[in-house]
């Protein structure tokens, strides 16, 4: 599963297309963790899609990650802030790889 501590415990190295990007990334096999308020690790995530299908206000878009071992494309939590904490993504994702924090 995601670490929920993700921002004690790993360093932002960037973002992409305004969404923080927390290390280690080593492309192919290291994506990291993708956004802040709502986080996905890009390294759990298997492109089930379930994300996408339910979030009522369509915060996450696929994003291709070519030769990455678990899935070639990820849900990347593009307008997190749109996000009305409804824990609907977190509850559905079936690896765990969604953190999202309210408040
Ligand atoms: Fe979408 Fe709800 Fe997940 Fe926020 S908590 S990203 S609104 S499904
Ligand atoms: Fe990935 Fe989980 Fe969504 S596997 S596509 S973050 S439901």
């Amino acid at each position: 599963a995601i670490d929920s501590n993700f921002e004690v415990n790993r360093e932002r190295v960037g973002e992409e297309d305004g969404v923080a990007v927390w290390g280690p990334v080593e492309p192919p096999e290291k994506q990291g963790i993708r956004g802040t308020h709502v986080a996905v690790d890009f390294d759990i995530c298997l492109a089930d899609g379930a994300c996408l299908e339910d979030c009522p206000v369509d915060v996450f878009e696929w994003t291709d990650t070519p030769g990455h071992p678990e899935s070639e494309r990820k849900a990347n939590p593009a307008d997190e802030d749109q996000c009305i904490d409804c824990m609907l993504c977190v509850d559905v994702c079936p690896v765990d790889a969604i953190d999202v924090d309210p408040g």
